[in-house]
C-alpha cells in the first residue's frame, strides 16, 4: 500500500500534480488536502481507470490528520504564489506560516513519511519543517526535501534550444538554493558534453535562475508556473517512489537538503559551502530516501564566483526560516 498526500491540492501546482500522481500506478491512495475545493478535485480524479484511490480533505473533521494518517509521501504545494514585481522571499510572510502548520500536522500524524516541499520560499521553508520536526523530536534528515527539480528541467530546455541538443537527454546539475542569485548551474558540467561561448554561458545562466520570472511576468498578475512545476514535482516524487517503495538503485534527482543527511559527507559538504546547514545537490536516491549527496565537484572560476554570491544569501534565507519557527510555534 503505498499512500501519497497533497496539501494545497487544489491549487495551480496542486491539481495537475495530483492528476500526474493519479497515473503513477505505483500509487495506490491518493489523499488530496486543502483549505478548499479538495472533495471536488477528488471527485473528478477518482474517475481515472488507475489504481489510486482518491480522498478529498478539508480541514474540518480532522481533515489534516486523516489525509497524513498512513502516508508514504507527502507533497507540499500549499501557499501563495509571487505575482509580478514580488521576490520568493516576499511570500514568506504568508507562507512560512501555512508550512509550519502543515509540519506540525506532519510530525503528529505522518512522522516517518518522506516530505517533498514546493512552497516557497524553498530556501526558508525548508528549514522551518526540519525545525518543527526536530521540536517534535521526528526529525530524520533523509527524508526531507526541497524540490528544485524545475531548476534542472529549465537547464535541460533551455540548453537545449542553444545546442539543438535533445532536452529529454541533457541533464545539467544545478546547485545551491531556489531563488536568483542561489540557483547555481554547472554548464561546465552539462550531460552529454556541450561547449558553450561565454556569452552563451551568462546567458543561459541568466535565465536559468530568473526563469521563474520569465513565467510570472507571462502570467500577469494570475500567478507563477504551474503546469511546469507539476511535472517537475511528479517526477521528483516517482523518484522517491522508484527507490523507497521498488527498491530501484542509483537514481540521481537534484535537492535542496540537509546536508547532514550524508553522515560520511555532510561535514566536508558543509565546509565547501561556507558552512551553510542547507545546500541543494545532485543526491543519489536509496531505499530510506537520501543516501549520497554528490559532491559539486570541478567547477569553472565563474561558476565559483557564482556559488560566491549565493552563499551570504541562502545563509540569510535559512536562518530567517530556523529562526521564525523558533520564535512562533
Ligand atoms: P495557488 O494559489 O494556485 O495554490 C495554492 C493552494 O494552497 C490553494 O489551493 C490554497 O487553497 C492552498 N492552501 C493555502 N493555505 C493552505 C493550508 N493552510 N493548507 C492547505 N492548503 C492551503 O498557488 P500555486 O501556483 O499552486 O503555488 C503554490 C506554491 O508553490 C507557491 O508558494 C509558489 O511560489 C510555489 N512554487 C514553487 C516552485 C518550486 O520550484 N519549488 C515552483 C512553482 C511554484
Ligand atoms: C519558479 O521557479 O517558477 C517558482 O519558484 C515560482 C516563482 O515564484 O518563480
Amino acid at each position: 500500500m503505498v499512500k501519497v498526500a497533497v496539501l494545497g491540492a487544489s491549487g495551480g501546482i496542486g491539481q495537475p500534480l495530483s492528476l500526474l500522481l493519479k497515473l503513477n500506478e505505483c500509487v495506490t491512495e491518493l489523499a488530496l488536502y486543502d483549505i478548499v475545493n479538495s472533495p471536488g478535485v477528488a471527485a473528478d480524479l477518482g474517475h481515472i481507470n488507475t489504481p489510486a484511490r482518491v480522498t478529498g480533505y478539508l480541514p474540518a473533521d480532522e481533515g489534516l490528520k486523516r489525509a497524513l494518517t498512513n502516508a508514504h509521501l507527502i507533497v507540499i504545494p500549499a501557499g501563495v504564489p509571487r505575482k509580478p514585481g514580488m521576490t520568493r522571499d516576499d511570500l514568506f510572510k504568508i507562507n512560512a506560516g501555512i508550512v509550519r502548520d502543515l509540519a506540525t500536522g506532519i510530525a503528529q500524524h505522518a512522522s516517518n513519511a518522506y516530505v517533498l516541499i514546493i512552497s516557497n520560499p524553498v530556501n526558508s521553508t525548508v528549514p522551518i519543517v526540519v525545525e518543527v520536526l526536530k521540536k517534535h523530536c521526528v526529525f530524520n534528515p533523509k527524508k526531507i526535501f526541497g524540490v528544485t527539480t524545475l531548476d534542472v528541467i529549465r537547464a535541460s530546455t533551455f540548453s537545449s534550444e542553444v545546442s539543438g541538443a535533445d532536452p529529454c537527454e541533457v541533464r545539467v546539475p544545478v546547485v545551491g538554493g531556489h531563488s536568483g542569485p542561489t540557483i547555481v548551474p554547472l554548464l561546465s558540467q552539462i550531460s552529454p558534453p556541450q561547449s558553450f561561448s561565454k556569452e552563451q554561458i551568462e546567458k543561459l545562466t541568466h535565465r536559468i535562475q530568473y526563469g521563474g520570472d520569465e513565467v510570472v511576468k507571462a502570467k500577469d498578475g494570475a500567478g507563477s508556473a504551474t503546469l511546469s512545476m507539476a511535472q517537475a514535482g511528479a517526477r521528483f516524487a516517482a523518484s522517491i517512489l522508484e527507490a523507497t517503495v521498488k527498491g530501484k538503485a542509483g537514481i540521481i534527482e537534484p535537492s535542496y537538503v540537509c546536508l547532514e543527511a550524508d553522515k560520511d559527507r555532510g561535514a566536508h559538504l558543509k565546509s565547501a559551502v561556507g558552512g551553510l546547514e542547507y545546500f541543494s545537490h545532485n543526491i543519489e536516491l536509496g531505499p530510506e530516501g537520501i543516501h549520497k549527496i554528490c559532491e559539486i565537484g570541478d567547477i569553472t572560476e565563474y561558476e565559483k564566483k557564482l556559488l560566491e554570491t549565493a552563499i551570504p544569501e541562502l545563509k540569510l534565507s535559512i536562518e530567517k526560516g530556523a529562526k521564525t519557527t523558533i520564535t512562533n510555534c
